[in-house]
């Protein structure tokens, strides 16, 4: 049995939406097919926020609300969701309590960015705490002005998102549910043809069957890279297989070793359990992307993209983690270290799926740190991405992983440098400087718009002096601006 429509919560309603071009976007439905126009388009890459709606999940039972860009969520993506957009806020005459706040603190500005504001506000309205003004803040770090100011749209935040939504989504919240719990059931949903579709599968099984089947179908996660592919590359992409309704691939198991996370995995459910793991892996999550990325963005997508540039492969890398794959009924595990061949390459064979991630716990002796380098603090790519695991026997280093994104053409360990470190002792500064110098062996990066290969290698050089000198008991507030030390403070 397969179903052809998807099916949504819209208005209260359930809407089913039969026959739909693969590549179609949430934001083309909404506003080329609905007609709801106040949605915007921006930049058609998720960067600026303006068409910003929220969609509703079941999340252990409870109905959860996150923000979304429109513009690189495919409609086949909200099945099983509540859509919401800015034309639904307001009731009759009346505005939402976010718009209402918006306009008393002087919030609301110009036609594009104010309606993608005002739904950022209200996912963070739905949160069932008050909101801080750090919450405020990295809510909206994916809604961009480039004219006004945040002052005014802050203190409005700070002002209503005080953990009780009294709109009538809080209302009819146990009605909401039920209707979202009815939507889940185990059809695969197959919507086109057998040279056109959107496919998303109900079971693991299925699903590896139809991936083997069609080597040429794009495997769709969170779309946060490959809608990039249909709204600036005009690319086609006939087949579309969609991971998202798979539970296996959802699955968080946290065993004593090791933190199994299923590939599609979305930053925004890994968060808490990566951030357990190591503080500087939650700061990392903090900056990677937006709150809307993370929202749909996925763990198995970051690595499957094979990108140099990835935020999580240094972090999982230096880890240790592994890899587990399928291949219809064939299954297979490799180091993540291995999965990464060469620029655009892959240990992946078409129709091949990345089902989970292994990721061993720090023990008692280990050290880790990570950093991010970045032009902008919030949503911004890489230019080099440094972590470090360090294994101490009393104060000599007895193993040590060191991964950088941003130095080669594939997220990459640093044999030489690793080599150069081990038997050392934290109490001998001095003696790291071969070690340091050894980046010089491992990598030799290219200059490109991020960064120059100079500043590439000398950033690397002081991120890896910076994570020493921090394991070695260095008080972080010297040698942090954010992060960690607020962490340690609380500690
Ligand atoms: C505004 C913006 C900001 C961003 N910021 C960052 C950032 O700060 N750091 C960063 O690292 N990235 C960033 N990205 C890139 C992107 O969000 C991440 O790489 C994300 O993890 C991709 O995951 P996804 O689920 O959206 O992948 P998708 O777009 O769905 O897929 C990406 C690729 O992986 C393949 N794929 C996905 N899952 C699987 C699987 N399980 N098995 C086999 N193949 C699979 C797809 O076929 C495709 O080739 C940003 C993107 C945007 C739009
Ligand atoms: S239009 Fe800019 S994020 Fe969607
Ligand atoms: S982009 Fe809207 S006021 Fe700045």
């Amino acid at each position: 049995m397969t179903r052809k429509t998807i099916r949504f919560i819209r208005r209260g309603k359930v809407v089913e939406v039969p026959g739909f071009p693969p590549t179609r976007t949430l934001l083309d439905y909404l506003r080329l097919e609905e007609k709801s126009r106040g949605t915007k388009e921006g930049c058609n890459e998720g960067d600026c926020g303006a068409c910003t709606v929220a969609l509703g999940r079941l999340r252990d039972g409870q109905v959860v609300y996150e923000p979304v860009n429109a513009c690189i969520q495919l409609l086949g993506q909200i099945d099983g969701t509540e859509l919401i957009s800015i034309d639904d806020l307001a009731t009759g005459g009346t505005l939402h309590p976010v718009q209402q706040a918006l306009v008393e603190r002087h919030g609301s500005q110009c036609g594009f960015c104010t309606p993608g504001i005002a739904m950022s506000m209200f996912t963070l309205y739905h949160r069932d705490r008050p909101a801080t003004r750090q919450d405020i803040v990295n809510q909206l770090a994916g809604n961009l002005c480039r004219c006004t100011g945040y002052r005014p749209i802050i203190d409005a935040a700070l002002e209503v998102c005080n953990g009780q939504a009294s709109d009538r989504w809080g209302a009819d919240k146990d009605e909401i549910r039920a209707q979202l719990t009815a939507l889940q059931e185990s059809t695969d949903i197959f919507v086109g043809d057998a040279d056109s579709f959107f496919a998303a599968p109900a079971n693991g099984d299925s699903l590896a069957a139809l991936a083997a089947r069609h080597p040429d179908a794009t495997i769709l996660a969170g779309a946060t890279d490959v809608a990039l592919w249909i709204t600036k590359q005009m690319r086609t992409l006939p087949k579309i297989i969609h991971l998202d309704r798979i539970a296996a691939l959802h699955r968080i198991e946290d065993h004593a070793d090791r933190l199994s996370l299923g590939a599609a995995t979305t930053y925004a459910e890994a968060e808490t359990a990566l951030a357990a793991i190591d503080p500087d892996i939650g700061e990392l999550l903090r900056r990677l992307g937006s709150k809307q990325v993370r929202a749909s963005g996925t763990i198995g997508g970051n690595i499957a993209n094979g990108s140099p540039i990835g935020d999580t492969p240094p972090v999982l890398i230096a880890l240790g983690a592994s890899l587990t794959l399928r291949y219809d009924a064939a299954w297979r595990m490799l180091p993540l270290e291995d999965f990464f061949i060469a620029y655009g390459k892959q240990d992946r064979r078409p129709g091949e799926l990345v089902w989970r991630i292994d990721i061993p716990k720090l023990q008692a002796n280990d050290s880790f740190r990570c950093y991010k380098i970045s032009k902008r603090f919030d949503q911004d790519i890489s230019a080099v991405m440094g972590a470090f695991k360090i294994t101490l026997d009393n104060d000599r280093i007895s193993a040590v992983r060191i991964a950088f994104g941003g130095m080669a053409p594939t997220p990459k360990r640093a044999p030489a440098a690793e080599r150069a470190l081990l038997g050392l002792t934290m109490t001998e500064p001095d003696s790291w400087a071969a070690a340091i110098a050894a980046l010089a062996q491992d990598y030799q990066p290219i200059s490109d718009m991020r960064a120059s290969a100079a500043y590439r290698l000398s950033v690397a050089q002081g991120l890896l002096q910076k994570a020493l000198t921090e394991i070695a008991g260095e008080r972080t507030e010297r040698t942090r601006v954010v992060g960690r030390r607020e962490k340690e403070a609380v500690a």
